[in-house]
């Protein structure tokens, strides 16, 4: 497979090169693609080194699969010109994921409805992917009405301007800021930009999204999306009523048994997930499950994954090795 790494410059393509090795992805050449600055730039992977090239040369060079995380601008003009020359293109930014012509895809929970048909296959926003591995399993056991998620989310997730940020903030000196305000010692409410509805665009993917990938409109979803000064992943309170009581020892089963979460949920021993020991893991990792008190049929837990390995880089090749075992590519 000739794989092109679109973004391979930047905090998730970075990822993406990690995960492509540590998995063995059969791979025969690697595109590594960036901004006109970063051409020529070397990229180390495993023992060979390669030489980042611009977008139109990439397209030229005709890769079988191209994996994207360059931003949305990029997505829109350059996924479809891949597309064309019969690269399929599994793409990190949001620019495709609402469209109801292209797939959203968690691979756990629907790669099934992938094909040849589909050229430019959307990968979901973190914060939903890490979501949707453990409301998924519960949906299909007790169907969820409604969700009320909180986030705290990694500066990661914005890039590397974000973690430039921070550490210029730890070291005294000024630089260029990524967020409106200082995030060390602070939280912003504030995840992506505010909408006319009052709501963040972060926010609203959590909503729309969740519906997309569960393929169900009747799941409502309201959220809340602050940044937090944390780098190894996104934590998320979630509160979910369902239509059917639970018992929450077959929740924690039925979380456990679900390929790609880790239940961790001891708390007379503290054993809880948390960012730091999420961080440079795949699995998403779930613990204080217990039952919300104040109403019937509700449960709450807190759900911590790595944003830029499941919730990005690590789904994206998920996908990528899904094509090539079912031969759809
Ligand atoms: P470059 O390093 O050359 O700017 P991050 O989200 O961590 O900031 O990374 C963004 C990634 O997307 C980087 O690899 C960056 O390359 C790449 N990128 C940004 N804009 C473009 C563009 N117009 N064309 C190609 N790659 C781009």
């Amino acid at each position: 497979m000739k794989v092109a790494v679109v973004g391979a410059t930047g905090m998730v393509g970075n990822v993406m090169l990690k995960v492509l090795e540590e998995r063995n992805f059969p791979l025969s050449e690697l595109i590594p693609v960036a901004s006109e600055r970063s051409v020529g730039k070397k990229i180390k992977f495993g023992e060979k080194e390669f030489e980042v090239v611009g977008l139109e040369t990439a397209v030229a060079m005709k890769p079988e699969i191209a994996l994207f995380s360059a931003g949305g601008d990029t997505s829109l003009k350059w996924a479809p010109k891949f597309a064309e020359v019969g690269t399929t293109v599994i793409d990190n930014s949001s620019a495709w994921r609402m469209n109801p012509e292209h797939k959203l895809v968690i691979p756990e929970i629907n790669a099934s409805l992938l094909d040849k048909s589909d050229k430019i296959i959307a990968n979901p926003n973190c914060s939903t992917i890490q979501l949707l591995m453990a409301l998924k399993p519960l949906h299909d056991n007790y169907g969820i009405k409604r969700v009320v998620v909180s986030t705290y989310q990694s500066i990661t997730g914005t890039g590397v301007k974000a973690v430039q940020q921070l550490e210029n903030e730890y070291s005294g000196e000024n630089g260029e800021m990524a967020y409106p305000y200082p995030i060390h010692r602070n939280a912003l409410p504030h995840c992506d930009v505010f909408q006319d509805n009052g709501y963040t665009k972060e926010e609203m993917k959590l909503t729309n999204e969740t519906k997309k990938i569960l393929g169900d409109d009747s799941v409502n979803v309201t959220a809340t999306a602050i940044r937090i000064p944390v780098v190894g992943g996104h934590s998320e309170s979630v509160n979910i009523e369902f239509s059917k009581d639970f018992e929450e020892a077959d929740v924690r089963k039925i979380l456990s048994e679900f390929p790609g979460i880790t239940v961790q949920d001891n708390p007379g021993v503290n054993t809880y997930p948390m960012p730091i020991y999420a961080e440079g893991k795949d699995d998403v990792f779930v613990g204080r499950i217990r039952r919300d008190h104040s109403q019937p049929n509700t449960l709450n837990m807190w759900i911590v994954a790595d944003n830029l390995r499941k919730g990005a880089a690590t789904n994206a090749v998920q996908i990528a090795e899904y094509l090539i075992e079912h031969k759809i590519v």
